[in-house]
């Protein structure tokens, strides 16, 4: 059966970012598919425990605040997944932050802060996880990029670099790890609605100027990544390296 190929029974996910937003969407389309999940945040993920474990899977839930995490602490992360839940299969690298300044004013701190935790650890992580799916011969690496893993944005220069980033590394993993039975991909969602984007959505000029823009005509949820995900988590996805799965309402075509 064509659908046994998307499922994910009794896989283990490692999942960053799964206390809220696109990242819990995510870990929770995979436990759905049958996948037990290690969620990673700095705060709590009680509520991403409470629905995962509703649907029947197990959860872990990993403290780290990968601004600060060396890379022996991603190491451990892998490690501490391995302990609990008995293996790992599924990488997801799905935190980020953004930071809005205009580029002639943007400090230092703020570009190593977003460089870090959406590029570096996703980085480090990915190789952490790959070392244990080259033992199995077998393992999935999905990383979140963005819309602007492909244009500029606006006073975003750190986050667009970082996301651009995002898919230089899917691409150079995705070549290096193929023989090894590793698929390293990536999902790019366009303007979703969620914490980060907020204060955007409230903006007066340009939370209207974008939804006008999404030929969807709406911005997407967390659900929306949940098909993408369990396709790139899944046996259906064995022949993609690589590769950048869009899911932006329309708008990078507009
Ligand atoms: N929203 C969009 O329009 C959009 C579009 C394209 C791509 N993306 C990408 O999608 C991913 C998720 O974004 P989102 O919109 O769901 O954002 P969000 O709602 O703000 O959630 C961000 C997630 O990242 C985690 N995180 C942030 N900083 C962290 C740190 N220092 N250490 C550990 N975890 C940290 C947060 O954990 P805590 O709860 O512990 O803070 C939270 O789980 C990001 O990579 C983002 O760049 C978002």
């Amino acid at each position: 059966m064509i659908l046994d190929m998307f499922s994910l029974q009794d896989k283990v996910a490692l999942v960053t970012g799964a206390s809220r937003g696109l990242g819990q969407g995510i870990a929770l389309g995979l436990a759905e598919a049958g996948a037990d999940i290690a969620g990673v945040s700095r705060g709590s993920t009680a509520e991403t425990k409470v629905q995962v474990t509703a649907l029947g899977r197990r959860y872990l839930a990993l403290k780290c605040d990968l601004s600060q995490a060396s890379v022996a602490e991603l190491y451990d992360l892998v490690e501490q997944t391995v302990s609990a839940l008995g293996h790992i299969d599924i990488l997801v690298n799905a935190a980020g932050i953004n930071h809005r300044t205009a580029s002639l004013e943007f400090a230092e701190e703020d570009w190593d802060r977003v460089l870090q935790v959406n590029l570096k650890s996703a980085m480090y992580l990915s190789q952490a996880a790959a070392r244990r799916f080259a033992e199995q011969g077998k393992g999935k690496i999905i990383s979140v990029a963005s819309a602007m893993s492909f244009q500029g944005g606006y006073i975003i220069p750190a986050y667009t670099a970082a996301k651009h980033g995002i898919l230089g590394m899917t691409k150079a993993l995705g070549n290096e790890f193929a023989s090894l039975g590793i698929n390293v991909n990536a999902i790019a969602p366009g303007y979703m609605d969620t914490d980060m984007t907020a204060a955007l959505i409230a903006d007066p000029n340009r939370g209207p100027a974008i939804s006008q823009r999404i030929p969807a005509g709406r911005w997407g949820t967390p659900q929306d990544l949940q098909g993408a995900a369990v396709f790139l988590a899944s046996a259906a996805s064995d022949y993609c390296h690589g590769s950048v799965v869009v899911v932006d309402g329309g708008w990078l075509n507009r």
